[in-house]
């Protein structure tokens, strides 16, 4: 699926996605070709940490430009982003100049890739006039990134696992909108250094190497199903405990990959204590984990202040951002 109709040079297009956080995770792809997850996985987007991004076609003759919170990118990044707007607006498109702001603090070690990638795939979408529907976004985005297909729906969503290789059934759909549950996410920031082991090479190693690996891909089924119906029911204990088993199922498996894959670091280890001791003092809160040392910390509004200033005093951790349910990828109307 990509557009061979000619792109016109048009007013520069904005959209806005939001990172969002698996509660059931993504780790293993099926392609690498196609970045076909190997799971499906269940995400909450979050509001407060966005990715704008601009794109504009220049005239022939130009090249791709990249700008990253208003620095030149790297001339790999660049390329990938290339790639994905010939992905898009398929190869005879006009030269094209993106340019992408993140609202969280740049070097926090947070994934931009999921609010980046459904950014664009908004942003092009509209720029070169493709009419896709959030579907067709999604898996679009899903190509940049896999985290990346469920930052296009808001609130809760599920990323379906498609049957064959053809990647048309592996898109993200929405379960709920942002308004349909008030549960916070606070971030604990405990490392600002960028991580040395990707994603991809991270599930690769994992998929290569790891004897759990099969036992993982067993089990994910039945834990989206659990929290499918923890999240009808608005069980927070259950939805709790399903997502601190899901990263910690993954981060375990990453542990069991030859050589072992680690992305904790002591603030994380801090933060995870600190998160377990609140909960036998009966505060709900709940632990999750991305591909890196920063905790996220799941709980209710009512124990939102106490959790952030546990999590504040913690070793280790420089900055707790507090997040809700939020929307999904949108263009912004006023340029
Ligand atoms: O979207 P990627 O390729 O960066 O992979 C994301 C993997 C995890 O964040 C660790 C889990 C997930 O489901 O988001």
């Amino acid at each position: 699926m990509s557009s061979d109709r000619p792109v016109h040079i048009t007013d520069p297009v904005t959209a806005v996605a939001h990172a969002n956080i698996a509660l059931i995770k993504y780790w293993g792809k099926r392609s690498v070709e196609k970045n076909l997850p190997a799971v499906g996985s269940l995400s909450v987007t979050l509001d407060a940490l966005k990715t704008e991004t601009t794109v504009q076609f220049l005239p022939k003759g130009e090249s791709d430009i990249l700008m990253l919170g208003g620095v030149n990118a790297t001339d790999e990044q660049t390329q990938k982003i290339s790639r994905f707007t010939d992905l898009m607006a398929g190869s005879k498109r006009p030269p094209v100049r993106v340019e992408s702001r993140n609202n969280f603090p740049t070097g926090a070690g947070l994934a931009s890739s999921a609010s980046g990638f459904a950014a664009l795939a908004k942003a092009l979408n509209a720029a070169c006039s493709l009419g896709l529907n959030d579907r067709d976004l999604s898996i679009f985005a899903r190509q940049g990134s896999g985290s990346a297909a469920r930052s296009i729906c808001g609130g809760f969503a599920e990323m379906h696992l498609g049957d064959d290789n053809s990647g048309e059934e592996d898109y993200a759909e929405q379960l709920y909108d942002e308004e349909y549950w008030d549960v916070r996410l606070l971030v604990a920031v405990v490392s600002q250094t960028p991580k040395k082991i990707g994603s991809t090479e991270g599930m690769n190693r994992t998929a290569e190497t790891s004897p759990f690996y099969n036992a993982w891909m067993e089990s994910s089924p039945n834990d989206i199903k659990e929290m499918k119906s923890a999240l009808a029911a608005r069980d927070f204990k259950k939805v709790g405990e399903l997502s601190e088993h899901s990263a910690m199922k993954m981060h375990g498996l990453a542990l069991s990959a030859h050589p072992s894959i680690l992305y904790w670091q002591p603030g994380t280890v801090e933060s995870i204590r600190k998160v377990w001791g609140l909960r036998e003092r009966g505060i709900p809160a709940y632990i999750t984990m991305d591909a890196g040392p920063q905790v996220k910390v799941l709980t209710l509004p009512d124990s939102c202040s106490d959790v952030k200033k546990a999590l504040a005093a913690c070793p280790g951790v420089t900055e707790v951002i507090e997040a809700r349910p939020g929307p999904g990828a949108h263009l912004q109307t006023t340029n």
